[in-house]
């Protein structure tokens, strides 16, 4: 399928030792060479399969994320306070599709076809963020989902940005771009109602208490028992680690809650001077396992809404390609 041996961009670095590289060994080192070099990898360069795999599983992983990630804001676009607030969801809401949509076709890139990814997220063999299995409750967890969830979410896409497989880094330039919108209006929703009454106050800090601890989650498994991030850092798929993310995070965090006058849920949250970072709490590991293995609030709930929602579609994938094929019918019957 792949052709890309012919197509070696890099110049092959001469081998030292006893024998040169050969036929795979060869592809291989130009691969590394490439990487080492600080070069994307492009769809049709050659790669190791391993690290197709785990790009196929991480972008798919991703995308899914996002398009699960509408769900729960969706739940409140018919009750937003005001046509501002409900035009700003919309076009927040439509722009996670749209991430979704280029993260489908950066996996596509590698050879899986999207239907194959759709389906994995539908019979739940594939992952999503465990962030988007709690609920919104009220119109603050709106607001708390765009300052923290899209806070958190930034943090750890910025450095894919610099990605070695260059589909993904450059579907991730966009994508954060569009994430920061998506904060700043979360933190601007929150700040409206701190400046409220006190029961939007209070509604703001309850959505706060409820999201910090699963926010502080969605970085994954602490760094040691993190199962892929070794051979993921080693390809420059991930830059930063799960935990120096979430602690930059956590201090990122801090000062923002205080302008904006909300408490973080955590007693042993404070300020390390000796470590120039914020000690924080225990995370409760169990509840975050139970969420990635299906049974956290909402799981059955948000793939109940995915395979609905791709039934409910099928008629719009079926017109859709017939509509191409009677088009690329036609066309050929121009060109003969
Ligand atoms: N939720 C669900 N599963 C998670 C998870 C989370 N928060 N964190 C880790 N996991 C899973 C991993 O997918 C992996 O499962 P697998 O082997 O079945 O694939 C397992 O736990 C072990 O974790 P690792 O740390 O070894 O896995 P990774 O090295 O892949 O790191 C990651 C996990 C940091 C999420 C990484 O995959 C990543 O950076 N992914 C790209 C970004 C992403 O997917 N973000 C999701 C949120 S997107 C979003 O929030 C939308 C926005 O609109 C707000």
């Amino acid at each position: 399928m792949y052709t890309q041996a012919l197509d070696l961009q890099t110049p092959v670095p001469a081998a030292t030792g006893s024998a040169a590289p050969v036929g795979q060994d060869l592809r291989e080192h130009a691969f590394n060479a490439r990487l080492a070099d600080g070069q994307k990898i492009e769809a049709q360069d050659w790669m190791p399969e391993a690290y197709r795999k785990t790009l196929v599983r991480q972008i798919s992983q991703h995308a899914h994320s996002e398009v699960v990630g509408m769900l729960p804001e969706g739940n409140w676009v018919t009750r937003a306070p005001s046509l501002k607030r409900k035009a700003i969801l919309l076009a927040k809401i439509q722009d996670e599709g749209g991430h979704g949509l280029y993260l489908y076709s950066a996996a596509e890139t590698l050879g899986t076809p999207r239907e194959a990814m759709q389906q994995a997220l539908l019979s739940g063999a594939s992952k999503y963020s465990s962030i988007f299995n709690y609920p919104t409750l009220t119109w603050a967890d709106v607001g708390v989902i765009g300052w923290l969830v899209d806070g958190a979410a930034i943090m750890n896409q910025i450095p894919l940005c610099r990605c070695s497989y260059g589909p993904y880094a450059r579907a991730m330039i966009r994508i954060c771009k569009e994430e920061s919108f998506h904060q700043r209006q979360g933190f601007d929703s929150l700040l409206a109602m701190m400046r409220g009454t006190a029961a939007q106050r209070d509604m703001v800090q309850d959505a706060v208490n409820r999201w910090w601890w699963p926010v502080v989650m969605m970085f994954g498994p602490s760094d040691g028992q993190s199962v892929h991030s070794a051979q993921t850092m080693n390809w420059g798929i991930k830059r930063i680690s799960n935990d120096e993310l979430r602690q930059k995070f956590i201090d990122a965090t801090v000062p923002q809650a205080q302008l904006l006058g909300v408490s973080l849920p955590d007693p042993d949250l404070k300020w390390n001077a000796s470590r120039g970072h914020h000690d924080f709490g225990a995370i409760d590991w169990d509840e975050f396992w139970r969420v990635v293995g299906g049974d956290g609030p909402c799981n059955r709930e948000r793939l109940h809404a995915r395979r609905t929602a791709h039934d409910k579609g099928a008629w719009v994938r079926e017109a859709a390609l017939a509509h191409a094929n009677k088009t690329r019918a036609r066309e050929l019957g121009r060109a003969a």
